[in-house]
């Protein structure tokens, strides 16, 4: 498995809104300037690589194919750890024929040694990747996300495949049809996420698990920004134009937020998270630098303590 941060991007040249199966894809606005709006989700596409670059990623980037639109969000193609890749199987037949084009990209990132492993889950359960599974690194277990697209067993499933604590949190609005729209662990432990987007025993337990001070609440307009949607290496978090309380929040805690706009991929419900998948991710801390070395400023607050 490769230890450098390696995020997974399919480029755009196949992407539209032609359908609509969660709120915020709007096909009616794609059509009225399909042109216009591919040529911005072009430009949208090279603003996040750079971005992402900028942080610190190296960038793989697969073809996306014709008819399948929403390969330009690779975070619902699978669960990665430790090398090994967990194949998504979508709800929707519109995404279903993702799951052969990824099994392809799959294997070849797997021939190049990027990748040990490519497994599929067992039938008859529907899993969409890290958008619905997503690894907290600070705690060690998975968080994932079930109700509007994977199936309440497939948390057992994907625990039982990667020998890890996977913590089911059931979301409660179609608008947050995925985990990653309204849930995000940082590296420093805090979680960024949307209260009114979880069940009542959903946020109990994210409650139980994460104290208050490590909790940063979303609020209603900045999830419609995507905001929650955010991709974060050590200090850095890459997402869509966001609002200036959380960009103030986010600072005062040590967080340096780089946005790019994204507007063409929200009209299909994506921000930068979905728009990513990292191959890299470890379930060993050893696999990331010392805390010192990737917080500096956070180094010297604990020194001056
Ligand atoms: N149009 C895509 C869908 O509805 C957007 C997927 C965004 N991915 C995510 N992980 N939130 O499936």
């Amino acid at each position: 498995m490769i230890r450098q941060p390696t995020i997974l991007l399919v480029e755009p040249r196949h992407y539209d809104v032609s359908y609509s199966i969660n709120p915020w894809m709007d096909p009616m606005r794609w059509a009225a300037d399909p042109r216009g709006l591919h040529r911005q989700a072009a430009e949208a596409f090279a603003a996040l690589h750079a971005a992402l670059q900028r942080i610190g990623f190296a960038i793989e980037v697969a073809p996306g194919e014709p008819g399948l639109p929403d390969m330009v969000f690779p975070a619902n193609a699978a669960v990665v750890l430790d090398g090994r890749a967990l194949l998504a199987r979508f709800r929707y037949p519109q995404r279903q024929g993702e799951e052969a084009a990824f099994a392809r990209i799959f294997a070849g990132l797997q021939a190049r040694g990027l990748l040990d492993a490519v497994d599929t889950l067992p039938p008859g359960c529907f899993q969409e990747g890290a958008g619905d599974c997503i690894w907290d690194a600070h705690r060690g277990h998975f968080w994932a996300g079930f109700g509007p697209r994977s199936s309440r067993q497939a948390a057992g499933r994907v625990g039982a495949h990667f020998g890890q604590e996977v913590v089911a949190l059931e979301l409660a609005t179609e608008q947050s049809y995925h985990l990653d729209v309204c849930f995000c662990p940082l590296a420093g432990g805090e979680v960024l996420y949307y209260p009114s987007a979880l069940t009542d025993a959903a946020l109990a337990e994210v409650r139980r698990r994460v104290p208050a001070h490590q909790r940063i609440e979303a609020s209603a307009d900045d999830l419609r920004h995507f905001s929650v949607n955010a991709v974060n290496l050590h200090d850095r978090i890459v997402m869509a134009r966001t609002t200036p309380q959380l960009r103030e929040a986010l600072s005062r805690r040590g967080y340096r937020v780089h946005e790019v706009d994204l507007s063409p991929f929200m009209l299909s419900g994506g921000g930068a998270y979905c728009m990513t998948l990292r191959l890299d991710r470890a379930s060993t801390m050893q696999a990331l630098p010392a805390r010192n070395d990737i917080m500096p400023a956070r180094a010297a607050d604990a020194e001056a303590a």
